[in-house]
């Protein structure tokens, strides 16, 4: 399946997924055919390029949401993407952008989408000492954080005292559960095809 990432900064669970593409759960079932940003300056961006992905970008600063979708709907069909897979893309998406690639867009967020939705999710964790927290990996729809989960995996969090140490429990558990999730999500497609 040919997967187009979509990141606005750090990138960590595109690099996951490239690794898992390049010799892990994902190899020879998927293959980046770009990683997007809407932000120039996102780490994510130089990581990606200096795997020697392919990469595209387009800035949304002072860009009308439902503009700005159009423009980059049109940019990643370029590149045929079977799946839209966000990777701390850090915008809502318009309702142009989710009917263009309908139950084809994925999302992971660092909470059970449940009980939190939006940003600062690891804040809301550390913040109420929850004992555990859940990663969630769901389909996009219209609403924020609200399309079908596809998988969620408890992050233990007994001793996290810092917000850093949630954090970094939290990305470990993400890392793998994204690569697992889409390769779960790409063969069960294949199936069906
Ligand atoms: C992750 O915590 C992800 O769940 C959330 O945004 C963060 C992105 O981190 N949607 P990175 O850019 O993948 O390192």
């Amino acid at each position: 399946a040919r997967l187009a990432i979509l990141l606005s900064g750090r990138g960590s669970n595109m690099l996951a997924l490239a690794e898992a593409v390049r010799a892990g759960v994902l190899q020879g079932l998927a293959e980046i055919v770009v990683v997007f940003s809407n932000d120039l300056a996102a780490p994510g961006i130089d990581s990606a390029a200096a795997l020697g992905l392919p990469t595209d970008s387009l800035s949304s600063k002072g860009r009308k949401r439902e503009e700005f979708d159009r423009d980059v709907v049109a940019i990643l069909q370029e590149y045929q993407p079977d799946y839209v897979v966000l990777a701390g893309y850090m915008r809502v998406l318009s309702p142009t952008f989710v009917r263009a690639f309908a139950g084809r867009i994925v999302n992971i967020h660092p909470a059970d989408t449940h009980q939190h939705q939006g940003l600062h999710a690891y804040e809301w964790a550390f913040d109420n000492r929850l004992t555990e927290t859940k990663i969630t990996v769901h389909l996009v729809d219209e609403g924020l954080d609200t399309g079908p989960i596809l998988a969620q995996r408890v992050v233990n969090l007994v001793g996290a005292d810092t917000l850093a140490e949630v954090q970094r429990r939290g990305l470990a558990v993400e890392h793998v559960l994204y690569a697992e999730t889409l390769a779960a999500l790409i063969k069960e497609s294949a199936l069906a095809a």
